[in-house]
């Protein structure tokens, strides 16, 4: 998965197209490279590691040229070097591509264009591109048609974006990876990215693309046709997203930034949502009866979202309705049967993750009907899927998800509660007092942040050389998602487990050098303190997380402190105390936070 930009403007494209790279270094930052395009032909220059880097040796020769492409890079096919740093081209340089998805028929095209002479260069499967390109400008096709036709005889998936020598135009077709179209007829001209925030300091007018789009973008206009040429229209759409919004601002880190961020998203995410008396709530297109037709919620997602589809399936299971949580790579190999009464709800901050595509397409295939609940407009999962839900949490850059795991989760506490009261036929009786908690929650969380221990805390344990947390109910997936979170930015060992698993195999591991995280959530909280006293009295420093006057702070050596809430609630402030543990835990250790080692915010390949 990686990030792509390119530009046809009046001006020089080069500091917009590092700008738009930087932008976009959360989806890889393995090698970057940008081509740009000048009366002497195409200049390219890339390297291996982070956008900064190439910036230190960007040279003059790229200084001029207003038609350019940029890569950021997070490696599937060949090791993260200059040579496999994109763009790629074809042997006299005369066209320049940048990719983002998986050529499956490259080693294909590839004997075949080394047996008419072609040579190459990388290990990449983007490079047989600009190599079928120049093949069909050699048989003497114009650009455009040679563009096409090399585009037509790639499989598998794909964003891809060409510059043909002298001509200041932009090729770019997709096909399972994301593109959209940044238009701004005033100064900044003409953008095509892999997402939004390559180019919103610039323009937010926008046209998504779809699978199957062909886009030439000249100077004077964008023009969009499907593969075969025929015209399609798109709407253009104009973002909502404040490009501040999706700066760092004052904070050291984006990470930082959007847990602080947190009080905001969330009230965004429930905004409209919770009547004024806080006692009903409204779902834009799930009115209540939505869905009386169903008898099963299956929710697929990976990584942070599959935490946040635990946390939904356990709060539909507590409400009476069969839910289970799946992950969504998983799901192709043995997912449960489905049929039309069968909702399944795919999770994905970015709409793109491919392995959850593939289960949402599975299950639409099967006949169940399907969800997307997202924080991205327009992204392949709310295309693909029968209806979705958005999480508003505003644009999300670091790779470690924060502020959409919280807005995901009250997303689906939203949906569970409709889907509960329509399943089981009563409307919850708890509504009364869950709805005024959660439009609250804003507040609470905000406490949290400013009252919060968790710097001192981190520094405290930052020697350890394994992390336990542990969690029950929906303290389970907050448990879960402490560790992953903890283990992505600080690189350090650390395992959730529900707290009652702990004695089943776990507490092996546990020693005083073992720093145990328990989240009481104010469900069978006596438990979880019976299973932190099992760790606590093999020597493990005990951290935990839960309201003022706690019984487990008789024994505890360490209190992360949250508000008294619903226990539907609980787990979520808990969660954001974890979230600023792994923050600080991973800048005592000095680590990269924002581009953890061999992660991408949003993977697009299965
Ligand atoms: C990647 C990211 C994770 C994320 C997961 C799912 O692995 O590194 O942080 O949780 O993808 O992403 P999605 O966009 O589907 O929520």
């Amino acid at each position: 998965m990686c990030g792509i930009i390119g530009r046809v403007g009046s001006d020089d494209a080069i500091d917009t197209l590092l700008t738009g790279l930087e932008n976009l270094e959360y989806r890889g930052y393995d090698s970057a490279g940008v081509a740009v395009q000048n009366g002497s032909g195409i200049k390219v220059q890339k390297r291996s590691g982070k956008v900064s880097e190439l910036k230190e040796t960007i040279d003059s020769r790229l200084a001029d040229g207003q038609v350019g492409i940029g890569h950021t890079r997070w490696s599937t096919h060949g090791p993260p070097t200059d040579e496999n740093a994109h763009p790629h081209t074809d042997s006299t340089t005369d066209v320049a591509v940048v990719h983002n998805g998986i050529i499956e028929n490259y080693a294909e095209l590839r004997s075949c264009l080394t047996a008419r002479g072609h040579e190459f260069t990388s290990d990449t499967d983007t490079e047989v591109i600009p190599h079928l390109i120049q093949h069909y400008l050699d048989s003497g096709w114009d650009n455009e048609t040679a563009f096409r036709m090399a585009i037509s005889e790639l499989e598998g998936s794909y964003a891809v974006a060409a510059m043909l020598s002298g001509e200041h135009v932009l090729y770019a077709a997709r096909k399972g990876s994301p593109l959209v179209v940044g238009v701004d007829e005033g100064t900044d001209g003409y953008f095509i990215a892999s997402d939004v925030p390559a180019f919103l300091e610039f323009t937010d007018t926008v046209t998504y693309l779809e699978d199957g789009d062909v886009v030439v973008v000249r100077p004077n206009g964008v023009e969009i046709t499907d593969l075969e040429g025929r015209d399609v229209s798109r709407d253009l759409e104009t973002v909502d997203w404040d490009p501040e919004q999706a700066g760092k601002g004052s904070f050291d880190h984006y990470m930082l930034k959007e847990i602080f961020e947190q009080p905001t998203s969330l009230t965004q995410t429930i905004e409209g949502r919770i009547g004024r008396s806080a006692s009903e709530i409204t779902l834009e297109d799930f009115p209540p009866g939505s869905f009386t037709d169903v008898d099963r919620v299956l929710f697929v997602a990976c990584g942070t979202s599959y935490h946040a589809g635990v946390y939904g399936a356990l709060a539909l299971n507590q409400a009476g309705v069969h839910a289970q949580a799946l992950l969504a790579n998983e799901y192709s190999v043995a997912a449960p049967p489905v049929d039309g009464r069968t909702l399944v709800v795919a999770v994905t901050q970015s709409g793109e993750t491919a392995d959850t595509l593939g289960a949402l397409r599975r299950a639409n295939e099967a006949g169940a009907r399907t969800v997307t609940v997202t924080n991205v407009v327009g992204s392949t999962a709310v295309r693909e899927a029968d209806e979705s839900l958005l999480i508003r949490a505003g644009p999300e850059i670091g790779v470690a998800a924060t502020k959409t795991f919280s807005s995901q989760a009250v997303v689906l506490t939203l949906l569970g509660q409709r889907i509960a009261a329509d399943v089981t036929g009563d409307p919850s009786a708890d509504l009364d007092s869950f709805l005024p908690s959660l439009s609250n929650l804003p507040d609470h969380v905000e406490y949290v942040l400013e009252e919060s221990d968790a710097e001192r805390i981190a520094r405290r344990y930052r020697e350890s050389p394994s992390y336990f947390f542990i969690g029950r109910g929906l303290g389970y997936p907050v448990a879960l998602e402490g560790a992953l979170k903890f283990k992505e930015i600080t690189y350090e060992h650390a395992e959730g487990f529900a707290s009652g698993e702990l004695k089943h195999g776990p507490l092996a591991l546990v020693t005083p050098e073992t720093p145990v995280f328990a989240v009481f959530t104010g469900e069978e909280d006596e438990q979880t303190l019976k299973n932190a006293a099992e760790a606590g009295t093999r020597g493990a420093p005990i951290v935990a997380v839960c309201p003022d006057g706690h019984p487990a702070l008789e024994t505890a050596d360490a209190h992360l402190e949250i508000p008294d809430l619903d226990p539907t609630l609980a787990g979520l402030v808990a969660n954001v105390q974890l979230q600023l543990v792994s923050y600080y835990a991973a800048d005592a250790l000095g680590r990269p936070i924002d581009k953890p080692r061999n992660l991408a915010k949003s993977v697009t390949v299965e």
